[in-house]
């Protein structure tokens, strides 16, 4: 079922005498949600996730714009109408009913033609019990079961009326780190098994990225970009969202461009392309900087941090927004660990430029400057030609960087068999 969300609106009135100034939790919010989705609403707390997913399930009436489920408009529909399973953050199970009950009390109410006989729930009961993998549990009460599969109960219960649309919000919330990794694997097997458009809100960036199939980053009430999550992560619409986006966070300078040249503390690190003279803010990835002896971006080294199978770089950089400037290292292989200046090339797909005024993003062709600009130049060909010329010269640097790794091998090689001639000796002078 593809959803639509029109111009929605919704403010809450001031509550109270001393809190009158009224709230709008959603602010003129258009989206498409594809059939058969799941679509990750994320943002930070407050930001309206909750709101728009009530509006949605028709739990809150928006105060203006509509919702659409396929053509139908459902915007005045009462939620049990509208075909929609809901999943909270807290469980929500009846405690006194076994998890059979709970999972078959909606649909004990059912009018009319959609009345089920016993026979047809038992079995309703059971399909969604085996897609959420619980179907050895039913007989149990909800406090005899771990917090992952109270809340599989829980997505079995939403189910079990054979939803077009499944509503979550932060339904891992509650589960500890080892669960929440566990369950959001097996909500993603769900909804790709039964094909149901979903909305999953979250306020963990690193939950949307790994589940979703489009993320909505949300902040203020408004959607601030939508797109798949690696896209969202590459190539971000606004500082908030390169910010909200990404372990360990992006790093941010203050930056001048000067001569579609880009000055970070006065450094030149990138050519901009065209663009006129501006403060501008500079986002770094971690994994943006390359350690290079003779890097563009000149920083005070703090230490060296290996966690798992990860090596950064903390630094400090005079134009940056915070003390500590982390850089994961891709190229550790080739390279000595500085010792007092961490020089780093930046690459440019991983660096984005954004407005100091409102942080949208400046968007413009970054490049690395070649390392000898006075032979560029003075080169007299064609554009293609010089790139041509650059590529050697890359290739030529990556071929030097190998070699020389090939000599310390080579000398490392020398030094061992020297080391264990002298020890063969050893043993033989002992033996004489
Ligand atoms: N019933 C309500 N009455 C008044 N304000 C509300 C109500 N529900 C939510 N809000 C406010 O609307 C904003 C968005 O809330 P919510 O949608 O719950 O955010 P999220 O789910 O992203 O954390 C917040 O500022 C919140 O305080
Ligand atoms: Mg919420």
């Amino acid at each position: 079922m593809r959803i639509e969300l029109e111009h929605l609106t919704k403010i809450f009135p001031g509550r109270g005498r001393r809190n009158r100034s009224e709230v709008t939790a959603v602010s003129d919010v258009t989206l498409t949600i594809p059939d058969g989705m799941l679509v990750g609403l994320l943002g930070p707390s407050g930001c309206g996730k909750s709101t728009a997913l009530n509006m949605i399930s028709g739990l809150l009436a928006p105060t203006s714009g509509k919702i659409y489920f396929g053509d139908k408009n459902v915007t005045d529909l009462p939620p049990e109408d509208r075909g929609v399973g809901m999943v909270f953050q807290n469980y929500a199970l009846y405690p006194h009913m076994t998890i059979e009950q709970n999972i078959r009390f909606p649909l004990e109410n059912l009018k009319g033609d959609q009345k089920l006989t016993a026979q047809q729930m038992k079995e309703r009961v059971e399909e969604a019990a085996r897609t959420v993998d619980i179907l050895n549990l039913l007989e149990r009460k909800p406090s005899e079961l771990s917090g992952g599969q109270q809340q599989r109960a829980a997505i079995a219960r939403a189910l079990v009326k054979l939803p077009k649309v499944l509503l979550l919000d932060e339904p891992l919330s509650n589960l500890d780190a080892r669960l929440r990794l566990q369950t959001r694997e097996e909500i993603r097997r769900i909804q790709q098994q039964t094909g149901i458009t979903t909305v999953f809100v979250t306020h963990d960036q690193d939950e949307a990225m790994s589940i979703s199939d489009r993320i909505v980053v949300m902040k203020e009430g408004t959607i601030q970009q939508t797109e798949t999550p690696q896209k969202v992560y590459d190539d971000p619409a606004n500082q908030f969202v390169a910010q909200f986006l990404g372990t360990p966070p992006i790093n941010l300078f203050k930056g001048q461009v000067r001569d579609r040249i880009l000055y970070i503390a006065e450094q030149p690190v990138l050519h901009t392309g065209e663009l006129p003279d501006q403060e501008v803010v500079v986002g770094v990835r971690p994994e943006g900087f390359v350690l290079r002896e003779d890097g563009a971006m000149k920083n005070e080294m703090i230490r060296e941090e290996v966690s798992g199978r990860d090596t950064s770089i903390l630094s400090r950089n005079p134009a940056a927004f915070s003390p500590i400037v982390r850089s994961i290292l891709s190229n550790k292989e080739e390279l000595l660990i500085p010792e007092t200046v961490a020089a780093f090339d930046l690459n440019p797909r991983k660096t984005f430029l954004f407005s100091t005024e409102d942080g949208n993003r400046i968007r413009t062709e970054l490049t690395v400057p070649s390392k000898e600009e006075d032979r560029e130049d003075r080169h007299e060909g064609s554009k293609d030609e010089r790139k041509e010329v650059r590529k050697e010269e890359r290739k030529a640097e990556r071929e030097f960087a190998l070699a020389q790794e090939d000599i310390k091998k080579a000398r490392e090689h020398t030094r061992e068999a020297i080391r264990a001639e002298e020890k063969a000796e050893e043993g033989q002078g002992d033996q004489g």
